[in-house]
């Protein structure tokens, strides 16, 4: 399926056929089944409601199980729509910032045609793939090495800054600021800012709602990074 889906404000978002994806696995049938099976070779990564690969051409897909409908869901919440999602991050990666900090630009959403194991649908972000690990990553797991040159003040001051414009310029608080949402490049020690899974658009807020998610965020954001300054003095 091809075509555009409206958010629940109205606005469009892209949605890309599989078969216009196919020359990122070379062949419709190569990628259909990475989609249908999730093909562990190209695993990149996942989180408590998605799972990312990697495909060619410096993208990757976040595939997600959407548990709308399924039982129980009223008694959880189970965070945006993908298209929400991907409105947000849109609205997000096009935020000017002085500074370094950037989001995954967003390329679309793609219909995977089959169900998960519990028979719910299953949709896909597809986006940039970010040179870059995440800080819970480094921190919890002990899987990667703190990339070299990284500076701690300057790297949480850029993300800092970038946060203040998501807040007022982007009008979006992220709402999920934990360290394993927070990422760093390999290469440049520059920060990123992924995941908007829980993100809130703050245009359809109350001030007074507003303003109580804009402080979660700093909240948050000041819990995680000193974890993971804490981690920096002890390692
Ligand atoms: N654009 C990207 N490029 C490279 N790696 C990514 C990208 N997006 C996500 N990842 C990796 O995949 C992991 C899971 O992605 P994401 O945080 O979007 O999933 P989630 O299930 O919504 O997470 P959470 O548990 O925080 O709700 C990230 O922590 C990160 O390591
Ligand atoms: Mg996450």
């Amino acid at each position: 399926m091809e075509g555009v889906f409206k958010n629940n404000r109205n606005q469009e978002e892209k949605i890309i056929s599989i078969e216009s994806l196919s020359k990122f696995r070379g062949s419709q049938e190569g990628l259909k089944q990475t989609l249908v099976r999730e093909a562990p070779e190209y695993f990149i990564d996942k989180g408590g409601a998605g799972s990312v690969y990697n495909l060619q051409g410096g993208l990757c897909l976040k595939i997600v199980s959407d548990r709308h409908n399924s039982e129980n869901s009223d008694k959880y919440d189970l965070g945006n729509s993908l298209h929400e999602e991907a409105f947000l991050q849109r609205r997000a990666s096009s935020v000017t910032h002085p500074g370094l900090t950037r989001v995954p630009l967003v390329y679309g959403i793609v219909d995977i045609q089959s169900l998960d194991a519990y028979g719910n649908e299953r949709k896909g972000l597809i986006m940039e793939q970010l040179p870059a690990v995440n800080l819970a990553n480094i921190c919890y797991a002990n899987k990667y090495p703190v990339p070299e040159g990284f500076d701690y003040d300057s790297f949480v001051s850029d993300l800092e800054n970038f946060i203040e414009l998501l807040h007022n310029s982007a009008q979006i608080a992220h709402g999920d600021l934990y360290l394993r949402n927070l990422m760093v490049d390999t290469s440049s020690s520059q920060p990123y800012l992924i995941d908007f899974g829980r993100s809130k658009d703050l245009i359809v807020c109350s001030k007074n709602q507003a303003g109580k998610y804009i402080d979660d965020d700093w909240k948050l954001f000041y819990e995680e990074t000193e974890k993971f300054k804490k981690y920096l003095q002890i390692k």
